[in-house]
C-alpha cells in the first residue's frame, strides 16, 4: 500500500489539497483531525471546556470513534452518530486541540489511523502523521504558510459555510492552536525525519496541487 503523510499548521491548506490529490491519485483522503474534533465534542457533550477537568480514561472507554466513507467523502462517526456537520466550529477547533495534547486521546486514535493505512492506498492528514502515526509512509510532506495567510483562508472556508465569525478570533485561535499542537510534550507539530517541507503562501489551490503533484509523482512509484 502506498501512503502519503501530509502534516501541517492548521489552516495551511492541506485537508483541500489532500482531497484533490487524492482524486487524482484514486487513493483515499483521510482528514485525522476530524477524529480529534469528534473526540473534542465527545467532552464538550459531557459538559467539561477545555481545562478538561475530567477522567479522560472513563469518558474514552465509552466512546466509540469510527470512519465511513459515503461516495468519496469521508464522514466521522461519534458513538454511531455521523457528526461531520457538527465538528467545524471554532469552539470545537478548541476543544480538538485540547483533547489533541492528552496521549491517552492520542493512543485511542492511533490504531484507527494505522487500519486505514494498512488496508488502502492514502493520503492522511494531520500533525503527526509522519512523524507517529506512519512513520514509514511512503512520502511525508509538511504543508505550510504564515498565520495570517492561514487564517484568510480558515475565515473565508467557514464564511462561505454560512459560519458567522470573526477574523481577529480566527487569526488569536490559529496561533494559540499553533502554540498547543507545537509544544505539546506528545506528539508535537514538527518536520518528520526524511519529510519535505511545502509552502504554499504564494501559491492558490490550483498552483499548490500541480506543485504538490509533482512532488508526489517525483518521490513515489506508482
Ligand atoms: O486539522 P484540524 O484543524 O481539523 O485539527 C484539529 C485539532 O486536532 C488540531 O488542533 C490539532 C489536532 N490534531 C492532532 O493533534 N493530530 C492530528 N493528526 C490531527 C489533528
Amino acid at each position: 500500500m502506498i501512503s502519503i503523510a501530509l502534516d501541517g499548521p492548521a489552516g495551511a491548506g492541506k485537508s483541500t489539497l489532500a482531497k484533490a490529490a487524492a482524486k487524482k491519485l484514486g487513493f483515499i483522503y483521510v482528514d485525522t483531525g476530524a477524529l480529534y474534533r469528534a473526540v473534542g465534542l465527545k467532552f464538550k457533550r459531557q459538559g467539561y471546556n477545555t481545562d478538561l477537568d475530567c477522567d479522560i480514561d472513563s469518558i474514552l472507554k465509552d466512546t466509540s470513534v469510527d470512519i465511513r466513507f459515503i461516495g468519496e467523502e469521508q464522514h466521522v462517526f461519534l458513538d454511531g452518530e455521523d457528526v461531520n456537520s457538527l465538528i467545524r466550529t471554532p469552539e470545537i477547533s478548541m476543544m480538538a486541540s485540547a483533547v489533541s495534547a492528552k496521549p491517552p486521546v492520542r493512543s485511542f486514535l492511533l490504531e484507527l489511523q494505522r487500519k486505514l493505512a494498512r488496508e488502502h492506498n492514502v493520503i492522511m492528514d494531520g500533525r503527526d502523521i509522519g512523524t507517529v502515526v506512519l512513520p514509514d509512509a511512503t512520502l511525508k510532506v509538511f504543508v505550510t504558510a504564515t498565520p495570517e495567510t492561514r487564517a484568510n483562508r480558515r475565515y473565508k472556508e467557514l464564511t462561505d459555510k454560512g459560519i458567522d465569525v470573526n477574523y481577529d478570533d480566527i487569526l488569536a485561535d490559529i496561533k494559540t492552536r499553533d502554540y498547543n499542537d507545537s509544544n505539546r510534550a506528545i506528539a508535537p507539530l514538527k518536520v518528520a525525519e526524511g519529510g519535505i517541507v511545502f509552502d504554499t503562501d504564494n501559491l492558490d489551490l490550483s498552483g499548490a496541487l500541480s506543485a504538490l503533484m509533482e512532488i508526489i509523482e517525483k518521490e513515489v512509484k506508482m
